[in-house]
Parts: C-alpha cells; sequence; structure tokens
C-alpha cells in the first residue's frame, strides 16, 4: 500500500477527514459504545497521548509497569483510526474487553450515537488554536499518511479555514464545549494541565469515580510528565515505523509547552489569526489561554 494515497481529506458530514475514515465511516457511525467506556476526545494536538497516558494510569491504579504492556495506541484505540492492512480502530476496540479506553479526534455531531444512548464518560481537552497550529503544522511533517502542509504560511491559512484532517478547531471546541452539560463529559484544558497537573488529574478522578491516594496521584503526575513520557517509547510512538511515522526530523514529543506558537507567528500572521478568531469566537464564553 502507498501510504501517500491516503492523503486525501474528503468531507463527512461536512467535516474534512482522510479518505480512509471516508471509506469506512459506516462502521464508525455504527460502533458500539458501552456504558463502561472511558473516552478522551481532543482535536488533533491538544494533548490526546497525555491525557490518555493520565487515563490509563488511572485505570492501572498509577503503576506505570501496568501502562508498559502496550504502545499507547493498542491501550487506547482510535476509533476512527483506519488505514489498509491494519486492524482499524473499531475491529480493536471491539475485540477488546470492557471496560475499554477510547481515543477519537471526532467533532461532537460525529459522535457515534451509541456513545449518547450509553452514557459512557467522555474527557474532551482543548488546547489553545495557536499552539495547535504549530503543532499540527509539525505533524503534518512527520505523518506520511496526511497531506503536504507546505510552508508554515500555507499551512497555517489552511487551518484557519478549518481546511485541514478533522475541520475547523472552532468548531471542534465550540461543538463540545456547547454540549458538555448535555451528556456525560468533562472539560478540560490543556493549559490547566500544563500549570496544575495534580489538579487536573483529580477532576478526572472525580468524574471517573475513582478514589487513589496521595501517593499514587504524585506517581501519576511524574510518570506523565513532559520529559518522562519523551523517553518512554510506550507513549512517544517510536514504535511506529518509519514509513507511517517519520521523527527524523521533529519529535512526536516535540516541546510540549503553551506558547510556543510565539516562536512561529509572524506579527501579520498573529493580527490575521486574531481577527479572525475574535469572529468566530464571538458566540461563545469558551475561553483560552495563549500563554501561562
Ligand atoms: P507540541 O507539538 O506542541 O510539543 P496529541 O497527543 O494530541 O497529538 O498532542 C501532541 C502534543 O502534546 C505535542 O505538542 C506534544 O509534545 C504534547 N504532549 C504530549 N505529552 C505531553 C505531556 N506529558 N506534557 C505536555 N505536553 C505533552
Amino acid at each position: 500500500m502507498d501510504i501517500c494515497s491516503l492523503q486525501k481529506l474528503v468531507p463527512i458530514h461536512g467535516v474534512l477527514m482522510g479518505i480512509n475514515i471516508y471509506e469506512n465511516w459506516e462502521k464508525v457511525e455504527k460502533f458500539q459504545a458501552r456504558s463502561d467506556d472511558w473516552v478522551i476526545a481532543t482535536y488533533p494536538k491538544a494533548g490526546t497521548t497525555w491525557a490518555c497516558e493520565i487515563v490509563d494510569m488511572i485505570y492501572s491504579g498509577g503503576d506505570p509497569e501496568k501502562c508498559r504492556r502496550d504502545a499507547i495506541y493498542n491501550r487506547v484505540p482510535y476509533l476512527e483510526f483506519q488505514i489498509p492492512g491494519m486492524p482499524s480502530g473499531v475491529e480493536q476496540l471491539d475485540a477488546t474487553p470492557s471496560p475499554r479506553l477510547v481515543k477519537t479526534h471526532l467533532p461532537i455531531q460525529l459522535m457515534p450515537n451509541s456513545f449518547w444512548e450509553k452514557n459512557s464518560k467522555i474527557i474532551y481537552v482543548a488546547r489553545n488554536a495557536k499552539d495547535v497550529a504549530v503543532s499540527y503544522y509539525f505533524f503534518h511533517q512527520i505523518v506520511k499518511a496526511l497531506p503536504d502542509p507546505g510552508p508554515w504560511d500555507v499551512f497555517l491559512d489552511n487551518y484557519i479555514k478549518g481546511n485541514v484532517s478533522y475541520g475547523s478547531w472552532h468548531d471542534h471546541v465550540k461543538g463540545w464545549w456547547e454540549k458538555r452539560h448535555d451528556y456525560n463529559i468533562l472539560y478540560l484544558f490543556y493549559e490547566d494541565l500544563k500549570e496544575n497537573p495534580k489538579r487536573e488529574i483529580r477532576k478526572m478522578l472525580d468524574f471517573l469515580e475513582k478514589e487513589i491516594s496521595d501517593d499514587i496521584l504524585e506517581k501519576i503526575v511524574y510518570h506523565t510528565s513532559f520529559d518522562v513520557m519523551k523517553t518512554n517509547d510506550m507513549v512517544n510512538y517510536k514504535t511506529i515505523p518509519n514509513e507511517i511515522l517519520d521523527q527524523s526530523t521533529t519529535s512526536f514529543m516535540r516541546k510540549g509547552i503553551a506558547g510556543d506558537w510565539k516562536n512561529h507567528f509572524t506579527v501579520a500572521q498573529n493580527e490575521k489569526f486574531d481577527e479572525d478568531y475574535k469572529r468566530k469566537m464571538s458566540d461563545t464564553e469558551l475561553h483560552f489561554r495563549t500563554e501561562i
């Protein structure tokens, strides 16, 4: 299979996604959620892997050895994942005994209905739009199934317009925010996790109805810190072959900070971004910090 053949983006109910997801969409739509599923939902590059590792640490009672049982993409299957020749996310999840951990980047309106019917617990993590843009740009350079991002200026323009995989960041974060009280959703922010991981992990524990000691909480914070995760091959995606994810120029675990956008946005790009942002976010109370 030529991985580059997967780079095409196709709208699914108006939201651009990889052609591979589009061609297997029916299986995602019909996915059977379970009431004891724990779901991590995000727009790409919002700290998904970080949140997945935290949730798996909670699931594993704070034992890092248990979290080394497999790579993160097997411990927390990616619902809509679909690459020919590999088990799809739906296949992986169907074969996983309960309770399952589930990762998804789907916008809320495209979530399979069964999640609402089963009232599964969903943790949504949002990250400020500018850091996501930068992180997504570098990610496009390492993931061979994503379209060539072109120069930063061109990518940023496409990102602002929502012409990237998973569509508009603005629609994604607002969609989940607006429905957070209608369903079993805990809405968290990357910047808060960065500022005070202990406080935010406590929110997750309360939401997941799990009690753990302070010692174990400290262990979770340490094990899921950027520096520790960066050298942990079970989460840093180094187990994926270069033909699919090539980390020779930039790492998946790249910087892991809030505010890196300042090293990449020009003054003109920032002004244009802010003007567009103000318009698109004028109808929401949702507030992001772009630095901490
Ligand atoms: P950067 O590219 O800005 O460094 P996702 O998992 O959704 O693809 O998100 C990846 C982003 O989260 C990357 O951002 C990555 O470095 C960051 N990240 C991963 N683990 C992290 C951690 N433990 N602490 C802070 N950031 C983390």
